[in-house]
C-alpha cells in the first residue's frame, strides 16, 4: 500500500563502498565513529523511499519491497524517525515505503542507502530544507555509513567529536576517476553478526587502537592517491585498511569471522591479477563474505571474466561511482 498524504516526499540514495573503513564507535548512542572514513557511492545500487507524515496515524509503518517489514526493521526505522521528529519538532507518525533495486539477502549493505533515503524523504515530506551537512549528520544517527550516502561521488566522513561535527562531504566528484566496484557475491548467507553489534565489539580487540592510530596516515595517503589517480598506491591502502578491519574483527571477543573460503580465494586471485596480469584491481570486504573488487573501468571486463573462471558459485554485480541522495517527485517506486 502506498502512503497517502499531503506531507509526502520521495527520495533516492545510493549504497557506498568504503575504502577507509568505519569500524567501532566512540559514542554508540550518537554513532560517533572511532575514526574518519572514505567511500565511493555506488551508482547502480540504490534505495528509493517514500515517507508520508500522517497526523491521524497511531504508529509508524514500514514496507520494504512491497511487504510489511519485520519488527526489528520497523523498530530501527521508528527509532530513527523519532530522531527526525525531534529535529523537525513534529509528532506525526510516518508511513514509509522503501524499495531496493539490488537483490536483498546478498549481504550487500543496504543500511547506508536505506537510512540516507529515509532521512532525506522524511525531512522533505515535512517541507524541511536542511543543509547537506545537517542531513548527513542526521542520516548518521540511523546508520553510520548512511552519512556517506548523502553527498555525491567520493565522500569523506569526518569523525568529529559531537553530533554537529560528525558528517560527510564530497571529496572529489564521481567523474574524477572512472573506478568500478565489481562485487563478487560469494555467498547469500545472512550475516551472523550485523555491523551494529560488530561496532560494539571493536574495542575488545587489542588491535583496534593500532588500526585507529593509523587511519590519519592512510586517509591522507588515499586522498593523495585518488587526487593523482595513482592506482598502485590506492590498491595498497585499500587492501591494508580492509585487512586491518578484518584483523580487528577476528581478534574481537567473541571473534568475528566474516570470510568464506571462497572470499580468500578471490582476494588471493585479485592480488595475482594485479601483480602478474597487470590489471588495476584491488579488494575490500565489509562485514560479510562478498568481495568488492575495485578496478579501473578499462579493466572491469577482465576482472569479471576472471571471476567467472574462478568459480561458478560467484554472482557478480557491478557499479561505477554514484550521485548523492536526491529528492524526486518523478522517480517511480
Ligand atoms: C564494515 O554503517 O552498517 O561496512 O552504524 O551500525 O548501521 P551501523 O553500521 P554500518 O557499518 C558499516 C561497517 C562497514 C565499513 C564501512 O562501511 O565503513
Amino acid at each position: 500500500m502506498m502512503p497517502s498524504s499531503d506531507n509526502i516526499a520521495r527520495a533516492r540514495a545510493h549504497s557506498n563502498i568504503a575504502f577507509i573503513k568505519y569500524w567501532g564507535n566512540r559514542n554508540h548512542n550518537l554513532r560517533l565513529p572511532a575514526n574518519s572514513s572514505l567511500s565511493m557511492n555506488l551508482n547502480e545500487l540504490h534505495t528509493t523511499t517514500t515517507v508520508a507524515w500522517v497526523a491521524a496515524a497511531e504508529a509508524d509503518t514500514l514496507e520494504i519491497n512491497g511487504r510489511p517489514a519485520d519488527s526489528a526493521a520497523l523498530d530501527r526505522a521508528s527509532a530513527h524517525l523519532d530522531v527526525i521528529r525531534r529535529r523537525l519538532g513534529i509528532q506525526s507518525k510516518a508511513q514509509v515505503a522503501s524499495t531496493n533495486n539490488f537483490p536483498m539477502g546478498t549481504g550487500i549493505a543496504s543500511s547506508a542507502s536505506a537510512f540516507a533515503a529515509l532521512t532525506l524523504a522524511a525531512v522533505a515530506a515535512q517541507g524541511g530544507e536542511l543543509s547537506e551537512r545537517e542531513l548527513s549528520a542526521l542520516a548518521r544517527m540511523g546508520s553510520g555509513s548512511a552519512a556517506r550516502s548523502i553527498p555525491a561521488g567520493f565522500v569523506e566522513w569526518h569523525a568529529g567529536d559531537a553530533h554537529e561535527t560528525s558528517y560527510a562531504e564530497t571529496f572529489v566528484r564521481r567523474d574524477y576517476w572512472d573506478l568500478v566496484d565489481v562485487i563478487a557475491v560469494v555467498s547469500r548467507r545472512h550475516k551472523h553478526i550485523g555491523s551494529s553489534a560488530g561496532h560494539r565489539e571493536a574495542d575488545s580487540s587489542v588491535l583496534q587502537p593500532a588500526r585507529v592510530a593509523g587511519v590519519a596516515q592512510r586517509l591522507g595517503d588515499i586522498k593523495a592517491a585518488i587526487r593523482r589517480r595513482d592506482f598502485e598506491l590506492f590498491a595498497d591502502i585499500v587492501e591494508a585498511d580492509s585487512n586491518l578491519m578484518h584483523a580487528v574483527m577476528m581478534t574481537s571477543r567473541p571473534p568475528l569471522f566474516y570470510w568464506d573460503p571462497l572470499s580468500l580465494s578471490v582476494m588471493q586471485a585479485v592480488r595475482n591479477w594485479r601483480a602478474v596480469d597487470g590489471l588495476s584491481v584491488c579488494y575490500t570486504l565489509d562485514a560479510g563474505p562478498n568481495v568488492h573488487c575495485i578496478c579501473e573501468a578499462a579493466d572491469a571486463a577482465g576482472v569479471i571474466a576472471r571471476l567467472k573462471d574462478l568459480s561458478e558459485q560467484i554472482e557478480i554485480l557491478q557499479s561505477g561511482a554514484g550521485p548523492g541522495a536526491c529528492v524526486s517527485p518523478t522517480i517511480p517506486v
